[in-house]
């Protein structure tokens, strides 16, 4: 029987996903189908009675919902329950079970250009929703400390709180402040939307040293201005679509139980980029 797959938020146009599972389906031959459904804020509610009336299989969620969407799920995952934020639900005749494949989807560049994250020391850029699922990654895989650099510095302590609470030694900065020292970082991650429009990289990078990881989670445009300078510095350089990527590629694998084709996936996705 035919299946049924969507990705909720506001905005909603050029999400990407559509794309990248609609492009599995045709590698597999899965009788699916893969939509993008727009619900705005304070819609929420609504708008999962009506995917639950299509018999929709699964939805991933997308800004603003991944917090609020907590309050509509019957189960959660460790990992949606851990972060305390949902991307991904499967339906099962009406029960709706969450998770986080942001967590995974994150940590994946990392695992397949066997980068070390053990031990060591991170400067995240930003304390939004993403942030706290890089948060719970870095903890998942043993990191040492994380400095958490936030504009707001209540929302920065908010996640630091999280971080010491699974096992994290943090340190919070605000985002101004960064400068200086970045020689003693092995990890260097954008999580701010900085980027999205063609901004400037929020921070220079002039001191960090050569080999260090410059991993950008903004996807578009692929070449941000903090990735330009991060390959200037001589940076290992990790781009926000392997992220995407990955994250599409766990929601895959929880809605169909094989394994999800990751070339086609990606073929899709670089040439939407
Ligand atoms: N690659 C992927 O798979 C993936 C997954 C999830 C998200 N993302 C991308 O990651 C970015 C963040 O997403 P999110 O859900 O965490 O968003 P969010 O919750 O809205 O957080 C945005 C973050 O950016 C900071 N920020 C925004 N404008 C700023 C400015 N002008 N100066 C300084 N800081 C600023 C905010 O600081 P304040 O706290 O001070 O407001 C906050 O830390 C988005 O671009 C999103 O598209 C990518």
């Amino acid at each position: 029987m035919s299946k049924t797959f969507a990705v909720i938020g506001d905005p909603i146009d050029h999400s990407l996903s559509p794309n990248i599972h609609s492009a599995a389906f045709r590698e597999l031959n899965l009788d699916c189908s893969y939509i993008a459904y727009k619900i705005s804020k304070g819609e929420l509610k609504e708008g999962i009675e009506s995917l639950k009336k299509i018999k929709i299989d699964g939805f991933n969620v997308t800004i603003p919902h991944k917090i609020e969407m907590m309050k509509y799920l019957d189960k959660t995952d460790e990992s949606c329950s851990l972060i305390g934020a949902v991307n991904t639900v499967t339906n099962t005749e009406g029960i709706l079970k969450g998770y986080n494949t942001d967590m995974e989807g994150f940590l994946d560049p990392f695992k397949k250009k066997n980068l070390r994250v053990r031990g060591t020391k991170i400067l995240l850029l930003g304390a939004g929703g993403a942030a706290r699922a890089i948060v719970a990654g870095f903890a998942k895989e043993k990191a040492k400390h994380i400095t958490i650099a936030n504009r707001t510095l209540e929302k920065a302590n908010n996640l630091a709180q999280f971080a010491n609470t699974i096992g994290l030694d943090t340190k919070v900065i605000n985002i101004e402040n960064v400068e200086n020292d970045l020689g003693q970082y092995n990890i260097i991650v954008n999580a701010t939307s900085i980027g999205l429009k063609n901004e400037t990289s929020p921070i220079s990078l002039e001191s960090m040293r050569p080999k260090t990881i410059v991993y950008d989670i903004v996807y578009l445009p692929m070449n941000t201005d903090f990735l330009k300078k991060g390959k200037e510095r001589e940076g290992i350089v990790i781009y926000g679509y392997e992220m995407l990527l990955g994250q599409a590629v766990r929601a895959f694998e929880i809605w169909h139980n094989i394994e999800a084709p990751y070339n086609a996936m990606k073929k899709a996705l670089l040439g939407g980029v």
